[in-house]
């Protein structure tokens, strides 16, 4: 073993440097934190080849004074904090004291500064760790940092940077973060003198659409929730938007950009009941909680967190964000256009374009719900607009209802719509107590395999509480006295093997509770209508007016949309009428 010593400070720059200055982009990040450090209203930064050549980030903060241009420069040293108290409450975005450091120890680093009232500019540059004089400069109030040539003095780092174009995308993430962070700052950013983002002070809403796209923002369902020590807000995609990959997810703790395993599994997990598995939903979240629950010195790069309470953290998101993606249609459309109002009537004559195929499954479903509706006559229609999802008008290939309403054209997938609706009823009634259960007049009979046997009688309660009575009549043959009522008529065979498949593979109790979402979804699809069955005007309707009424009835289980709207101008478009 060798000497032990102390090594120089350049080095210990530099080994900081390795952690949390990664690349352009961990350098870029750490300048725009500081200058929302330092209060500034508007920031500009120009990128040079991917940021590698160049990095400049001019701010109107609160500027650096005179004699602390050298220490902004130290190691360790930071006007932020100065107890460990005030650790544990940071609420400022840095607060360890070496970005700037390290930044000067592998780059050629130069700060200009002025703070209000100063007559003019002072500059310090750091060259490789070598601090140069002070000397005057001019500057209007504010900062500019500098950083060039970055890893120019630690070759062996410089390799590990990729293309240009890959460098400059990251950068652009990391301007894409903060700027969606604080919609109140505005912002611009130019790529080799090419101005790409020019962003005003405005609303989240509009800072959303500018930098994740119209679509996201148009779409988007509004998130708010409060508990006592923590508050969420932001914008959460609806289930029919969805992504093949995470691209899209912007969670943000006291306004810094975080990756959260907590956060993002409750996310998840809100999410899992409308949208397919290997689909990832889109989000700007902000996520405000008492500082002192919160530890955000986890990692010199300061993206990671640790909550104090995380599984009261974890609840509090998976609700508030679950409540927002419930509510029932309402106004909001998946695809909404202009919607001026036209005169609505209903239409009482059935154009049938469906194929026939009679399915008397569904007819104790919808002869309940029609009923229902001749008792109520439509109210919402009286005030003028007419309901959201308006009236029938026909089928189509006995898979879609064409409707009219307000806006001008709805089509609706009926097999989607019906399933959502199913799902949501089934699950009302398990949370209730157990499924209702319809004795069958002549028992079912149903050949089956051993372990269907098998399982029939070891599960015979949980099969209970889904409303089944099932028996063995011999080693390979069940049968089943009566299902689950809300599903009655339906292939009880069929739909009974899905729900022994489910708890065998996964045991019948965590089928029932940890996997109920999943079993009540695989009872749905069975019971939904299918496709080419025909529908009356008045059953149309009935769906149409169950589908206002359910949660999450925008979408189907699996996260497609159940409906779609085409408004009167879209239409007109098409036919170029009032041209
Ligand atoms: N744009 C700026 N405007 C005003 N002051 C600044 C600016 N940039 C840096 N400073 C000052 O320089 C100090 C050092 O900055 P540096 O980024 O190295 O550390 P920090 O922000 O305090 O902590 P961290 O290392 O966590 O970022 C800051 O504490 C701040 O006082
Ligand atoms: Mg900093």
């Amino acid at each position: 073993m060798g000497v032990i010593r102390n090594l120089p400070e350049l080095l210990v720059n530099q080994i900081a440097a390795g952690e949390v200055i990664e690349r352009p982009a961990s350098a870029l990040k750490e300048l725009l934190e500081n200058s929302l450090d330092a209060g500034a209203q508007s920031v500009s930064v120009d990128l040079v080849e991917g940021g590698v050549r160049r990095i400049r980030v001019v701010d109107d903060g609160s500027g650096i004074e005179r004699d602390d241009l050298p220490l902004a420069l130290a190691r360790f040293a930071t006007s932020k904090i100065a107890t460990l108290e005030d650790l544990e409450r940071a609420a400022s975005l840095g607060f360890r004291g070496e970005a700037l450091a390290s930044i000067g120890a592998v780059a050629r680093l130069s700060i200009s500064s002025r703070r209000a009232g100063e007559r003019h500019a002072w500059r310090i540059a750091c060259e490789a760790g070598n601090v140069s004089a002070l000397e005057p400069a001019a500057l209007a109030a504010g900062t500019t940092v500098d950083v060039e040539d970055l890893y120019f003095n630690t070759p062996a780092r410089r390799k590990f940077l990729k293309s240009e174009a890959t460098e400059g995308a990251r950068c652009d993430e990391a301007y894409t973060r903060i700027a969606l962070s604080r919609p109140g700052v505005a912002f611009a950013l130019s790529v080799n003198g090419r101005r790409t983002s020019h962003l005003p002070p405005e609303g989240s809403r509009q800072r959303a659409a500018a930098l994740l796209g119209e679509e996201f923002a148009r779409d988007a369902v509004e998130v708010r929730g409060e508990s006592t020590h923590a508050r969420l807000s932001g914008l959460a995609a609806p289930p029919g938007f969805t992504r093949p990959n995470r691209d899209l997810q912007y969670l943000f703790v006291n306004g810094r950009f975080v990756r959260d395993k907590v956060v993002a599994h409750a996310l998840r997990e809100a999410y899992a009941d409308v949208m397919h598995h290997d689909r990832h939903p889109g989000y700007v979240l902000f996520l405000e909680v008492d500082p002192a629950l919160v530890d955000v010195n986890v990692h010199p790069t300061k993206s990671e967190v640790r909550f104090r309470d995380s599984s009261a953290i974890h609840q509090f998101v998976f609700h508030t964000v679950s409540r927002a993606l419930a509510a029932p249609i309402r106004g909001q459309t998946p695809v909404s256009h202009g919607a001026e109002n036209r005169g609505l009537t209903p239409v009482s004559h059935q154009a049938e374009l469906g194929v026939a195929q009679p399915a008397q499954a569904y007819e104790a479903f919808f002869a309940a719900a029609v009923v229902q509706r001749e008792r109520e006559p439509m109210a919402a229609q009286a005030a003028g607009e007419g309901p959201t999802l308006g009236f029938a008008l026909a089928q189509l290939h006995g898979v879609y209802i064409l409707a009219q309403n307000a806006a001008g054209l709805v089509i609706v997938d009926m097999h989607a719509a019906h399933e959502r609706i199913v799902y949501e009823g089934l699950k009302e009634a398990l949370d209730a107590a157990a499924l209702p259960s319809q004795p069958l007049l002549v028992p079912i009979p149903m050949t089956a395999t051993a372990e269907e046997v098998e399982e029939a009688g070891r599960s015979v309660e949980p099969l209970e509480s889904l409303g089944f009575d099932v028996a063995a009549a011999g080693p390979r043959e069940l049968v089943i006295r009566a299902v689950p009522a809300l599903l009655a008529d339906l292939d009880a065979p069929g739909l009974l093997r899905g729900v022994l498949a489910e708890m065998r593979e996964f045991g019948a109790s965590r089928a029932l509770v940890e996997r109920r979402n999943e079993l009540l979804s695989t009872m749905a699809c069975h019971a939904a209508v299918r496709a080419n069955r025909s529908l009356t005007v008045a059953e149309m309707n009935a769906l149409l007016r169950q589908m206002e009424q359910t949660e999450r009835g925008g979408s189907c289980n699996h996260g497609r949309p159940t409906w779609f709207q085409m408004g009167m101008t879209d239409l007109d478009r098409l036919f170029m009428r009032g041209r």
